[in-house]
């Protein structure tokens, strides 16, 4: 079966073509970053325009890397959820509209499954059951997973996701957005033990996270700095590099207790933030310590794409699942209210 997926819940277009019996045969992805950057943030309306454009030259784009006419796909895969509520309806009027003109079945596709079912687009896939981190700019989620669908939420942030927390910290700091990657850079030129940040909710039971305590912890260190004249680069490292040791201790604390409370060894990493080289170098330690092993997706996958859609809506339309004609997305969607394959 031939799946053509298409993601539009925030900032970035995501078009793919995956094959049942295949795998990917092409994926492309159009990132709006340039166009909401001078606003420190995503601004609604422009997204939404803006996938309009890039929709229909991306589905040209990916069916010419793969060879296929368009008369070769058999179903169409979209984000219906959750995200902004104009971009989710861009990707879904499209997908409705071309599995009609077509004559093809459509499903619309949970966007945090997109991202926990990444990993299996790698080489070395996870097997179920295991535990998975969902760490994205809208989500902070520790969830139980025994196979597509069967969810069990075991805790979740309170406040902030954690891509938000970096997202806010770069921009008090006065860096670029999305901020992840910034924080990233500049702290790998950090002085490591000059500040030492909070791990949030580590020092009680359960696996529940908090983040906004830490932005205003980050921000407070940052007004001292400046106050006492330091408003130096070396000082921004530092601070980036205390600030990413404390979201990734606390990650990591927080997914080794999940671990050992389900009894299992397998961990997958999925969403924007899973990209970040220290949280998967902290979590390659702590799982090699219980023998246990860390599954992750290439960089590119674990933002916003369209392969992601593309896997999901396959695996849900193999199995006989499909939507009617009704052009329906949700702003909030709770991952375990999905029917389990
Ligand atoms: O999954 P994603 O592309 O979009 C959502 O579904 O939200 O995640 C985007 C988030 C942003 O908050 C971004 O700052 C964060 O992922 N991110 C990172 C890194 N790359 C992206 N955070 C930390 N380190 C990174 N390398
Ligand atoms: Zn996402």
């Amino acid at each position: 079966m031939l799946v053509l997926g298409l993601e539009t819940s925030c900032d970035e277009t995501g078009v793919a073509l995956y094959d049942s019996e295949r795998g990917l045969l092409a994926d492309a992805l159009f990132s709006q970053i340039d166009l909401h950057r001078i606003y420190g943030g995503v601004v609604p309306e422009l997204a939404s325009r803006d996938h309009v454009k890039r929709m229909l030259p991306l589905i040209r784009q990916v069916l010419a890397e793969a060879g296929r006419q368009s008369t070769d796909i058999d179903a169409v895969a979209y984000t219906s959820g959750p995200g902004l509520v104009g971009a989710l309806l861009v990707g879904a009027s499209c997908a409705q509209a071309l599995a009609l003109a077509w004559g093809i079945p459509a499903v619309g596709v949970h966007h945090m499954e997109g991202h926990l079912l990444a990993p299996m687009l790698e080489a070395t896939p996870p097997s179920f059951p295991f535990v998975a981190l969902l760490v994205s700019g809208g989500h902070t989620q520790l969830v139980e997973v025994s196979g597509i669908g069967r969810y069990r939420l075991l805790g979740e942030s309170v406040d902030d996701a954690a891509g938000e927390a970096f997202d806010k910290t770069a921009k008090l700091l006065g860096l670029g957005y999305p901020g992840g990657p910034e924080i990233a850079r500049l702290a790998e030129r950090g002085t490591p033990s000059r500040f030492r940040f909070p791990r949030p909710m580590t020092d009680r039971p359960g696996l529940d996270f908090s983040f906004s305590g830490l932005k205003t912890f980050t921000l407070t260190t940052w007004q001292q700095c400046v106050a006492a004249g330091d408003d130096s680069e070396q000082t921004r490292c530092d601070i980036a590099l205390a600030f990413e040791q404390a979201v990734v201790e606390t990650l990591t604390i927080k997914c080794r207790r999940a671990l050992k409370q389900v009894g299992l060894s397998q961990l997958v990493i999925a969403g924007g933030v899973s990209a970040n080289r220290a949280l998967r170098r902290s979590l390659e330690a702590a799982l090699g310590e219980i023998g246990g092993q860390v599954h992750y997706a290439r960089p590119r996958f674990c933002t916003d794409n369209g392969a992601m859609i593309a896997y999901a809506g396959c695996q849900r339309l193999v199995a006989g699942q499909q939507d009617g004609p009704a052009i329906e997305v949700h702003a909030r969607w709770p991952m375990e209210s999905l029917p389990a394959l």
